[in-house]
């Protein structure tokens, strides 16, 4: 099914070994099985991008709409502190490569849910989805509080599959720190960071608790950090549905103003 990929290699898990890995234990983590001149190249663009660009927003968590702009983004927060690029099908891409390994894994999940391989690339009445990520947590405060995703109830018939690509990695950029997975059967918390290197991929449900402990950097040589990319997958919002809930949110504005008067008058 890989022949031919530019990005991955031949020996990629199938999608019925993909399925098998995470029904078991929630996750699964694959070892050589992506292009190694592609993850340097990929590391190599991201790491400069983060290097010499701005963030211009904060990391955006819902509320994404069909035809936004693609993003640069930064948050410090109790919930996470990191930066994250968001690049849409619909713009043009930032890193093409990237890019295309994405929609080349996403079609490989699709086909683990037992979707359409295409499905999330193209229109549908649905609106769903899905964005790049590539999200960068600096050395020494980049971290992500345990939390566990899921699809709006009303919206989706099938599981959160989530993949991760590392880019860089536990014990070459750095020392400690990193993505956690809790195991469904055994419910350990396992370290997947450690046992991930140049072109393993991670399969994972993201239904389980998962984070990122915070990133600590290695003794004596240049702090790098953490850097990986997804395709997360997302029901976008109408432009309809984003005024319905502005105009919602004005009312409830115009609601409290009218009690916060009520209560000067008391
Ligand atoms: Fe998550």
């Amino acid at each position: 099914m890989i022949q031919g990929s530019t990005y991955l290699n031949p020996n990629f898990p199938s999608p019925s070994q993909i399925k098998a890995d995470v029904i078991k234990n929630g996750y699964g983590v694959y070892n050589d099985v992506i292009s190694i001149n592609f993850i340097k190249e990929s590391r190599e663009f991201w790491l400069n991008y983060f290097r010499t660009n701005k963030p211009s927003a904060d990391v955006l968590r819902g509320d994404l709409v069909l035809g936004q702009n693609n993003l640069n983004s930064f948050t410090d927060s109790d919930f996470w502190t990191l930066y994250r690029y968001f690049d849409f099908l619909w713009n043009t891409p930032t890193h093409e490569p990237t890019r295309n390994a994405c929609i080349e894994l996403n079609r490989i999940r699709n086909i683990t849910l037992g979707l359409t391989d295409n499905y999330g690339e193209t229109y549908n009445p649905q609106c769903y989805g899905f964005y790049n990520s590539i999200s960068y947590y600096p050395p020494s405060v980049g971290r992500l509080q345990e939390h566990e995703d899921g699809y709006p109830k009303d919206k989706s018939t099938f599981a959160l599959l989530h993949f991760m690509v590392p880019l860089t990695f536990k014990h070459q950029d750095y020392a400690d720190g990193g993505l956690t997975i809790q195991d469904r059967q055994t419910k350990e918390i396992v370290d997947v960071d450690n046992i991930m290197k140049p072109g393993s991929v991670l399969f994972f449900d993201g239904a389980l608790k998962h984070g990122v402990r915070k990133i600590i950097p290695l003794e004596n040589k240049e702090p790098i950090g953490r850097l990986a990319f997804f395709a997360i997958p997302v029901f976008f919002h109408k432009n309809t549905e984003m005024a319905a809930k502005s105009s919602a949110n004005v009312m409830a504005s115009q609601k409290s103003g009218r009690l916060s008067n009520i209560l000067k008058r008391l």
